[in-house]
């Protein structure tokens, strides 16, 4: 198995940093057994910081503190529809419970009530004992909760959920507000659509159940950088260490990106010798190559003044932008408006731009073509 791995999520033993969005999910896990309490929580972020890594993160934490909980990710590839959305959860805790040995009578009733499930269309069908007829998807679902009861929290994760239409994501809301005879703790991932979605005008009843546990999945702080960079070395017991000032460039090689900083460790660290700052430069052609199996096929037609403006931007640390912020960047309006054109801006109102694009796009760029990136005077 190989130390680092930019191609896979982090395992929860290597996952790094995040402490704020950890200890937001030990509190709700207490609160949930105290109270029978569930709890909701929002990630968003760009492709490669991490949301699946920490999704991985949160449903190790839920098994380590309780090892019965029911724990399933849901993975949405394909645009869905409501009914949909729930078997896809339905079947998953399907087969979490069927993959556990001796279940109790209660848990298979569970089991058989959620096979039940069926989606025919764009309705839920339910197929119990030979009574087919419609019935609206959170009765059966509700149904199959009532049959959950004994297992102390279940966590449904839904990754990469910018894929959900407004509908789908207030069908979460019901599930997660709709008082359950267990508790449920619901953590949703997604880009940076996620996120406009969720602040559109009808959609702000959905982004108040989120409220207080929206996290921002950005770069890593310095400190990360060094955990992210350690933690596989603990799990896979080697003893070497990464020598400080590596660390440091690392860091700023890739502005502690967690997709780059997996790129730059897995081309440096050979397993036989402390990794040095000259390590770390001497091996970024091969970091890049690495990087490049996504990052090479995003903005090929740029010009070396978008890859900076991109970046300049990016390096402001915020997915908004406003007039003051492109005055305050020297940042020419023909690059805005070129970099709209690209979509990597998208403009929302007269001077205000939001970042759709990853910063990490920006990084790999213009260290691929050598790019200087003066800093900006406040
Ligand atoms: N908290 C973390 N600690 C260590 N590595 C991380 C962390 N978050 C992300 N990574 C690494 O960054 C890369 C992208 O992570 P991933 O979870 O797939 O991102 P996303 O789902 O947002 O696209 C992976 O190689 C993963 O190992
Ligand atoms: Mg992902």
């Amino acid at each position: 198995m190989r130390v680092y791995d930019p191609q896979t999520p982090a395992s929860p033993e290597s996952f790094a940093g995040r402490s704020e969005l950890q200890e937001y999910v030990r509190e709700a896990l207490d609160t949930g057994a105290r109270l029978g309490k569930g709890s909701s929580m929002l990630l968003h972020g760009y492709r490669g910081s991490g949301k699946t890594s920490a999704l991985r993160k949160i449903q190790s934490i839920v098994l380590s503190t309780a090892p019965d909980a029911v724990v399933v990710e849901v993975p949405l590839r394909v645009p869905s529809s409501e009914a949909m959305l729930i078997h896809a959860i339905a079947e998953q805790i399907r087969r979490t419970l069927a993959a556990r040995p001796g279940l109790s009578t209660k848990v298979r009733r569970a089991l058989d009530s959620l096979s039940a499930v069926n989606v025919l269309g764009t309705g839920v069908e339910r197929t119990v004992s030979g009574v087919p007829g419609s019935t609206h998807p959170l009765t059966v679902w509700n149904d199959a909760l009532g049959a959950l009861q004994g297992v102390p929290i279940l966590a449904i994760c839904i990754d990469d959920a910018e894929l959900l239409r407004a509908e789908e994501i207030g069908i979460l809301k019901t599930m997660a507000e709709t008082a359950s005879p267990i508790p449920i703790l619901l953590a949703i991932a997604g880009g940076p659509e996620l996120k406009e979605k969720m602040s559109q005008k009808d959609a702000s009843p959905i982004l108040r159940v989120f409220s207080g546990a929206v996290f921002d999945i950005g770069q890593f702080t310095e400190t990360e950088t060094r955990e992210a960079l350690d933690a596989p070395l603990k799990r896979a017991k080697i003893s070497i260490q990464w020598d400080p000032s590596a660390v440091g460039t690392l860091h700023h090689l890739t502005h502690g990106y967690p997709y780059l900083v997996q790129c730059f460790a897995a081309a440096t660290f050979d397993q036989r010798h402390s990794p040095t700052s000259a390590d770390v430069r001497l091996q970024t052609p091969a970091a890049l190559q690495l990087a490049a199996s996504w990052l090479e096929r995003e903005l090929p037609d740029a010009s070396d003044e978008d890859i900076r403006a991109f970046a300049r931007i990016a390096g402001l640390g915020r997915s908004d932008l406003g007039a003051s912020d492109i005055r305050s960047l020297r940042i020419d309006y023909r690059y805005i408006t070129r970099l709209v054109a690209e979509g990597v801006l998208k403009r929302l109102a007269r001077g205000h731009y939001e970042l759709r694009k990853a910063p990490a796009i920006a990084y790999f760029h213009a260290l691929r073509r050598g790019l200087v990136l003066e800093p900006v005077d406040g």
